[in-house]
């Protein structure tokens, strides 16, 4: 990713979040969260463990209700009648798949175009559209193979073009990199951004691999209860200063040494961590 794409401002956004907070067994995870993404953009959220991430993706579904402020999807509810087939969802858990179902590649892709209407009935027709999306995730060889005999990788494809085959127009990933090796990650992250460039779809998407993100996204965002962060990949702060925006101190006690890796802010060098210890002990 060497541009960065300018928000399309004419355009209305296709996700609104304001003012949103949501309560988790009586403790309120994320608070004030504020977010508007536009059609054709593609925006990384990061974020210690428990942070919040996976739960506005859930808010932003319609999953959970908000305690205060609301999301719109197209200008609409997130679980209204319009909204629906517009959004699909790669879970944290998704390439988690029942070890005692069989089911094939394209069976599994060929779930994406189940929808409200045809839910009861068989489909026949718009195989083409799966087909059209195991090919766009590299899986035409596999296409045939049960889906517990693939790699994590493999099986994270077979997910995500589950996803690409709904059709839908806002993708909303939690985590798709997991179990991933480097080249099958790149390989994702630039068949995504191609989503973003040809076909204006739109992403959303969780994860932990920083450099990975910084490299890919339009835009970032670190949410941490709120989001503190919300800007342009290269303005995306460094370890440090994260760091003291978490208010840690730093255990050297102040003797700065700068080595270039601590920084998520420079460079091309890859590391994919939890960067940050969970929260709460
Ligand atoms: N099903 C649940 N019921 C109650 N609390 C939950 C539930 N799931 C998550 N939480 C709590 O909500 C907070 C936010 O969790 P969330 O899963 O949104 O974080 P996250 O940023 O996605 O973390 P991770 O990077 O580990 O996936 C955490 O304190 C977590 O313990
Ligand atoms: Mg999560």
């Amino acid at each position: 990713m060497t541009e960065s794409p300018t928000t399309p401002q004419e355009a209305l956004p296709l996700l609104q979040v304001e003012q949103v907070s949501v309560r988790r067994n009586r403790t309120e995870v994320i608070r004030d969260v504020n977010l508007e993404i536009y059609p054709g953009e593609f925006v990384g959220i990061v974020g210690p463990n428990g942070g919040g991430k996976s739960t506005l993706i859930q808010a932003i579904l319609g999953l959970l209700k908000c305690q205060s402020g609301h999301v719109l999807v197209a200008g609409k509810p997130p679980m209204s009648k319009a909204v629906f087939g517009k959004i699909a969802w790669v879970s944290q858990a998704a390439a988690y798949l029942p070890q005692n179902v069989r089911l094939t590649v394209r069976e599994l892709v060929g779930m994406g175009l189940l929808n409200n209407k045809n839910w009861f009935s068989p489909i026949t027709s718009s195989t083409s559209r799966v087909d059209d999306a195991i090919q766009m995730v590299g899986l035409e060889h596999l296409a045939n193979r049960d889906v517990n005999q693939l790699s994590g990788g493999e099986r994270q494809r077979a997910v995500i073009a589950r996803a690409l085959a709904s059709g839908a127009e806002f993708l909303l990933l939690d985590e798709p990199l997991v179990g991933m090796d480097r080249a099958s990650r790149n390989s994702l992250l630039k068949l995504l951004d191609s989503f973003c460039h040809d076909q204006n779809k739109t992403i959303l998407m969780i994860s932990h691999d920083i450099a990975a993100m910084r490299q890919t996204a339009h835009r970032m965002i670190y949410l941490e209860e709120t989001i503190r962060f919300d800007g342009p990949p290269p303005h995306f702060p460094s370890l440090e200063e994260l760091a003291l925006m978490r208010g840690i101190e730093d255990v050297h006690g102040g003797h700065h040494h700068d080595h270039s890796a601590e920084h998520c802010g420079g460079g091309d060098h890859s590391f994919s961590v939890s960067v940050y210890p969970p929260k709460g002990g």
